[in-house]
């Protein structure tokens, strides 16, 4: 199977500091990623390189298969998004810049589907307004409508949410999420663990300049083999567990007990041997970790 972005041995320094340290990254098709580290770690740094913004000493990035850096520097044709905030002209309108943006790289597009576009990112009745008096929130949508101009295959995003309300944090999410419905792949850093733990479908965690962790977020959150079971009543059930090899009750709180599974035994054993002795199973889920928990646990810092 092709990767959608695999990005290989990548090293970038500025003089003597090195601020990508041999990272590899994979991102794969449909999915949204969350890129997680501790300031300076080099999240926006490995952003820049993408976009060909900077030029690494050595490494390999490519795009479906394609190698695309350094041979694009200035864009990458299915890579759009934006570091930082993104960059407008502020004495024109949002349509303007918009107009501006699709002239430059050659596009023409009607001004419907560009109210379209600012439709789509919360930002219709704006687009009349010069953007200089537009607020981060407002720069950052502004920013998705630019590159969603032609659909990326993977869209970047560095820190979407940072400078937002409330309001705008959800409006965001919710964007990042119907945006994957319609296909398009997702690339986003965050600081906002709970944010990311709420849409990414896999997590990269870097220190240092190092990708000291890549995964499914499920496979991050959630403890294996390790199972809460509620139950009508625990004191009943944990004496009847105990009795049985094969399953180790790690805690129980109220009514809900944590069980380990062994090898030799699945959770549809445990919930047959509770039902069997009229214990009622009310609900049965796996154990989960907070990220918050994971990254600072991986990162080593509380
Ligand atoms: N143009 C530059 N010249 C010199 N050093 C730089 C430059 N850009 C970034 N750095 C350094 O590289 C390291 C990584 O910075 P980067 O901005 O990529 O971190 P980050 O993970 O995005 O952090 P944050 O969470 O604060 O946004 C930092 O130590 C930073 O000081
Ligand atoms: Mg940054």
């Amino acid at each position: 199977m092709t990767h959608l972005l695999t990005v290989r041995h990548l090293t970038k320094k500025f003089g003597t500091f090195t601020a990508l340290d041999n990272l590899n990254m994979t991102v794969e098709e449909g999915e949204i990623y969350g890129l997680l580290g501790p300031n300076g770690a080099g999240k926006t740094t490995l952003l820049s390189t993408l976009f060909g913004l900077l030029l690494p000493e050595s490494g390999k990035i490519q795009l479906k298969g394609q190698n695309i850096t350094p041979a694009h520097p200035e864009t990458t044709p299915g890579l759009d998004g934006f570091v930082d905030t993104p960059a407008f002209y502020p004495h024109l309108t949002a349509l303007e810049n918009l107009r501006l943006s699709a002239r430059r790289r050659r596009h023409q597009f009607s001004d419907k589907t560009m109210q379209q576009r600012l439709a789509r990112v919360g930002l219709a009745k704006a687009a009349n307004r010069k953007v200089g008096g537009f607020s981060t929130g407002m720069k950052k949508r502004l920013g998705i409508a630019r590159s969603l101009l032609i659909p990326p295959k993977l869209l970047i995003l560095d820190e979407p949410t940072s400078g937002l309300d409330p309001n705008g944090v959800k409006d965001m999410r919710q964007l990042v999420l119907a945006l994957k419905q319609e296909g398009v792949s997702i690339l986003l850093s965050s600081h906002v663990l709970s944010e990311v733990e709420q849409i990414a479908d896999r997590v990269g965690i870097i220190d240092h300049g190092r990708m000291v962790r890549e995964d499914k977020l499920s496979a991050l959150t959630t403890t294996p083999n390790t199972y809460w079971f509620k139950v009508d009543d625990a004191t009943p059930a944990v004496s009847l567990l105990s009795s049985y090899d094969g399953f180790v009750v790690d805690r129980v709180e109220g009514n809900s007990i944590q069980i380990r599974l062994t090898p030799q035994r699945s959770v549809a054993d445990v919930n047959r041997m509770l039902v069997q002795n009229n214990v009622n199973v009310l609900g049965i889920e796996p154990e989960k970790n907070h990220l918050e928990d994971i990254f600072f646990r991986i990162i080593g810092i509380h």
